[in-house]
């Protein structure tokens, strides 16, 4: 049966940065149905020639050493292009009758990639399905819509009305690229697929969790988009979230799309919603020195690139536990890490000066970059009577399987062809992530809104939050990846 893979937005930056790349590795191991063909939909009026020599450069680029010239031709053969306009019910029509001819009239597999600026997420899903396009008399149809899912909850609610008037909801593949992560869907094997870290993975023994997404870049080219979104729709409402839910859930029943979402979507409704007077005390935000000269930015721009936030997850196995999270763009440097902070054990035999919180055991799940897990416990330094050390149990991706990590896409775009909804988000859990959000942007945005502090790039944000940590009896854990 044919599989076509339409990406619409063909045109855009993550069409030639990560899809086309992605759908390369995944043809050059041998993973991409042999007979996937790929179109490209945008306004700008390409030949399928001119299309599939721009990509010829990009992917080159883009993928490195891993470029073969000789398979990038025989794979650029099944790629082709149909312009478009989304705002135009014939050039669905036309982009219609082009797929059916390529595909010979059979029933067929078919993704459509909404990679645009999400404006026209709705609208797309709309004309798709008056064309018939979402129709699944003929084969199943996919709809894969990329972030930002609304800018807030109303909106968000808004959009699976629109999208769900064109596709049921298991046609819906909402993406969040964290998920393609190795190292996140490694968090689920190493909880659910090992006996000795659930029973101590509770209130009982943990004291808490820190999440961090720290980036060292500055907001760059992006700068447009990002002045009107800000952290907490950047990075909280999906990445964030998606690290805390995989990190608080349940087991599933079983590992299917389902059951794995039923558990996340709890975790995320368990989670306190914070009053105004609550976001003042648990929330903290800043703005790297400098945001407001870059280019696409209001010289007044109050838009925050950092936050840290305190979220209570109200059941059994967390109550009592704080997860504090935090992200910013300009940081010391960029890592992804869940620190499982144990409690202290509950009597010190060792005289061994005064012990701090941070000497209990912690579990660092190192996501990004030099992918891993280090165990902290401590041990007797030898022969200096009963002095103890911190010291490490280290997993390392890299030393433990050599060869490069896939890119997150590769294995969403496999997963949506394949029709495995599993590590894509469903309607009711975008709209509960935005439950949380929302009481803190419209804190941050009311006249009494809390200080929005300044940092300096190349600091692990403003000294306030450091300060805030130290209130709450913790520190946060500054550590940059050491890169081999
Ligand atoms: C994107 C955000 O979703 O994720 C960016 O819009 C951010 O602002 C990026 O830089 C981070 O992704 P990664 O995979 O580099 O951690």
């Amino acid at each position: 049966m044919p599989h076509t893979f339409v990406i619409f937005g063909a045109s855009g930056d993550l069409t030639s940065r990560k899809l086309i790349p992605a759908l390369y590795n995944l043809r050059r191991k041998g993973r991409l149905p042999e007979d996937a063909k790929i179109v490209g939909v945008s306004r700008t009026p390409f030949s399928h020639e001119d299309w599939r020599k721009e990509l010829t450069e990009t992917t080159a680029k883009f993928t490195g050493d891993l470029f073969d010239a000789a398979l990038w031709e025989e794979f650029s053969q099944s790629i082709y292009y149909q312009p478009g306009d989304i705002g135009q019910d014939e050039d669905f029509a036309k982009l219609a009758a082009f797929l059916d001819e390529l595909e010979g009239g059979e029933p067929s597999t078919r993704v459509y990639y909404l990679s645009t600026a999400p404006r026209f997420y709705g609208q797309a899903c709309e004309r798709l399905g008056k064309a018939g396009l979402a129709d699944e008399t003929n084969g199943e149809r996919r709809v894969v819509i990329e972030k930002p899912f609304g800018t807030d909850g109303a909106s968000a609610r808004e959009l699976n009305k629109t999208v769900h008037c064109a596709f049921d909801e298991h046609q819906v593949y909402r993406i969040d690229h964290y998920l393609g992560k190795e190292t996140v869907q490694n968090l689920m094997v190493l909880r659910f697929a090992n006996t000795i870290f659930e029973p101590v993975w509770n209130r009982n023994y943990i004291d808490h969790v820190q999440i961090t997404v720290a980036e060292e870049v500055e907001v760059g080219k992006r700068a447009g988009y990002y002045d009107s979104a800000g952290v907490v729709r950047d990075m909280f409402q999906n990445h964030i979230l998606q690290l805390l839910m995989i990190t608080a859930m349940e087991a599933p029943i079983r590992y299917a799309a389902d059951p794995v979402r039923d558990e996340k979507v709890k975790v995320l409704q368990a989670v306190r919603t914070m009053s105004a007077d609550e976001v003042k005390t648990s929330t903290m935000r800043g703005q790297y020195r400098g945001y407001t000269a870059e280019e696409g930015v209001d010289a007044r721009s109050r838009t925050a690139t950092f936050a840290a936030m305190k979220l209570s997850i109200d059941n059994w196995r967390w109550q009592g536990v704080p997860f504090y999270l935090r992200s910013g763009k300009a940081m010391s440097c960029r890592t992804t890490q869940i620190v499982i902070q144990f409690r202290e054990p509950p009597h010190m035999l060792f005289d061994d000066g005064p012990r701090s919180v941070s000497e209990a055991n912690r579990l660092v799940i190192q996501v990004q970059p030099n992918e891993g897990i280090q165990m902290h416990f401590e041990t007797k330094v030898p022969d200096q009577g009963m002095k103890m050390r911190q010291t490490d149990l280290d997993f390392n991706y890299q030393r433990e399987f050599r060869g490069t990590m896939p890119e997150a896409y590769e294995r969403l775009l496999l997963d949506a062809l394949e029709g495995d909804a599993s590590l894509f988000a469903r309607a009711d859990e975008v709209e509960a992530a935005w439950a949380i959000c929302d009481p803190i942007l419209h804190a941050w945005a009311e006249r009494d809104r809390p200080t929005l502090y300044m940092y300096d790039p190349g600091f692990w944000g403003p000294e306030e939050s450091t300060e805030w940590m130290y209130q709450e009896g913790r520190q946060w854990f500054d550590i940059c990846p050491v890169i081999k």
